[in-house]
């Protein structure tokens, strides 16, 4: 019998008590009417009195240790239960990160509400373009150089389709709709089928600007790229127009800013000049008018474009142009705003 309750003690240490269930299992087991310490008192009334103190001691540390088992898995029961009530509701949450703009978006919103200021809308050009809208109407005559200025995507089952290399066919497509007084802004993506660098892409954004209306002057011109060029690029930044030459303006000028980097004294960005090129405008065609259903002599307006991709190189020191599309984590979230 002694050895009896040896092994039952051995084996009442190994279970491990961690449920309701398993509590009562063993209460029941081993500490109800018809439980196996009732059997074993039983039995120990027959024990002769000189053995009774050595099996009273044992038979009492099985029973302490099944008590203690109970107790023990009681208490780790409630303290379990009692958890949800130690929540603090109060705490912050788990920290989700929040997305951000991309760069390109977040220079293209800046430059539409600078220009918002002075009562331009945003017009939606189209992507899949025909040569008439890209070309044509912009006075590039069939067959003219100014084409090869920019390499074109054409679909090959069809040439008179393509995809725009510049957003400026937003504008026949706005003057085709709408009559003047215009003044919109058409942001897009452009494509041309150029060698991908750190300094060109394939695929890049634009933001086309356009100002029809009576008496419109170069002046105007001036004066509105002035204010641009300040409110984007900083109070102290100057303006300087070259002249240059687009099919659909005339007269046609690239317009640089004093670099914002050196203050205009000269440095790596600006390659030692104090200048950046910053955007290609003029005074549209008459021709451009004239395709659009626009009487030239009525009217007269301005255009510019710009790249928003090296806009966003020279307000963020971006040296990499493929930077904007590999969709690289540590890149992007330097934009956060
Ligand atoms: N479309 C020209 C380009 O992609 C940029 C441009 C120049 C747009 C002069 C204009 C403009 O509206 O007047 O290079």
């Amino acid at each position: 019998m002694l050895e009896k309750i040896k092994d039952l003690i051995a084996e009442v240490e190994k279970i491990s008590v961690d449920t309701k269930e398993k509590a009562e299992e063993l209460r029941l087991k081993y500490l109800s009417k018809k439980g196996v310490l009732n059997e074993i008192f039983a039995e120990f009334k027959k024990v002769k009195p000189e053995e009774k103190k050595e099996y009273g001691q044992k038979i009492n540390s099985l029973k302490t240790l099944v008590e203690s088992k109970i107790a023990a898995a009681q208490e780790a029961l409630e303290e379990q239960l009692s958890k949800p009530n130690d929540l603090d509701i109060t705490l912050p949450g788990p920290n989700y990160n929040l997305g951000s703009h991309h760069p390109i978006t977040m220079v293209k919103n800046e430059i539409i509400e600078i220009f918002s200021r002075l009562g331009f809308t945003v017009a939606e050009g189209q992507e899949i373009e025909d040569d008439y809208h890209n070309f044509t109407a912009l006075n590039f005559p069939p067959e003219h150089p100014a084409r090869d200025m920019q390499d074109t995507f054409f679909i090959e089952t069809n040439p008179d389709i393509l995809l725009r290399t510049h957003t400026s066919g937003g504008q026949v497509r706005v003057m085709e709709k709408q009559k003047p007084p215009i003044r919109v802004l058409v942001p897009g993506r452009v494509f041309r089928n150029e060698a991908v660098s750190a300094r060109s892409h394939c695929i890049f954004h634009q933001i086309e600007g356009l100002y029809i209306d009576k008496n419109v002057s170069f002046a105007d011109l001036k004066q509105t790229l002035m204010y641009f060029a300040k409110e984007f690029y900083g109070e102290k930044t100057e303006i300087r127009l070259r002249p240059s030459y687009f099919p659909f303006t005339e007269p046609s000028a690239e317009m640089d800013v004093s670099c914002s980097i050196c203050g205009g004294k000269g440095c790596g960005i600006c390659k030692n000049s104090g200048w950046l090129e910053v955007l290609g405008c003029g005074m549209v065609h008459p021709n451009v008018l004239k395709n659009c259903g626009i009487d030239p002599n009525e009217y007269s307006g301005f255009a510019f474009g710009m790249g928003i991709e090296r806009t966003a190189m020279l307000r963020y020191g971006v040296t990499d142009i493929r930077m904007f599309f590999e969709n690289d984590m540590k890149f992007l979230s330097r934009f956060k705003y």
